[in-house]
């Protein structure tokens, strides 16, 4: 089973998930600026909240690359506990691309909010819920 991990991070809280997530799986964490350029039964896609909504370069990425995704895995922070998970799932499905059910999402640092979050914990959960992920994903 082939996994990758991307990203899109502003201030560098998802790309810490990321890269815990990398570690975890055995990929390395790229920004989703990195096309695929093979086919991967599984990615790992992280994607913060921002205005209420992925970053553009997170829903173009899938566009962009959805013949070359098996699953989508959806991670991210926010300041609030909120999720682009049901938007990235919704751009994932108009281009025919899969969601896995389940998502990481933890709090994420803005101004004055959450501050040093993600923090080591949130990233060894996040390793720990890849590594569940992959086990499940590996069996369906
Ligand atoms: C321009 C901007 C807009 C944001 N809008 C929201 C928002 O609508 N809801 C929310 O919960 N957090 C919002 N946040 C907080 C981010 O989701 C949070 O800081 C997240 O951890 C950022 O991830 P990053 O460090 O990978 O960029 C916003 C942050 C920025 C910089």
């Amino acid at each position: 089973m082939r996994t990758e991990v991307r990203y899109f991070s502003r201030n560098g809280g998802t790309k810490k998930l990321a890269e815990a997530i990398g570690a975890a799986v055995g990929a390395e964490a790229k920004s989703v600026d990195a096309p695929l350029e093979k086919y991967a039964d599984v990615v790992f896609l992280g994607s913060s909240v921002y205005g209420g909504k992925p970053d553009a370069a997170v829903t173009n990425f899938v566009r962009q690359n959805g013949k070359n995704i098996g699953k989508i895995v959806v991670f991210g922070s926010a300041c609030t506990s909120k999720s682009t998970y049901p938007q990235i799932k919704a751009a994932a499905a108009d281009c025919g691309v899969k969601t896995a059910e389940m998502y990481f999402q933890c709090k994420g640092a803005f101004m004055f909010f959450n501050k040093n979050r993600p923090n080591d914990k949130d990233c060894a959960d996040a390793a720990e819920f890849a590594k569940k992920q992959i086990k499940i994903l590996g069996v369906t």
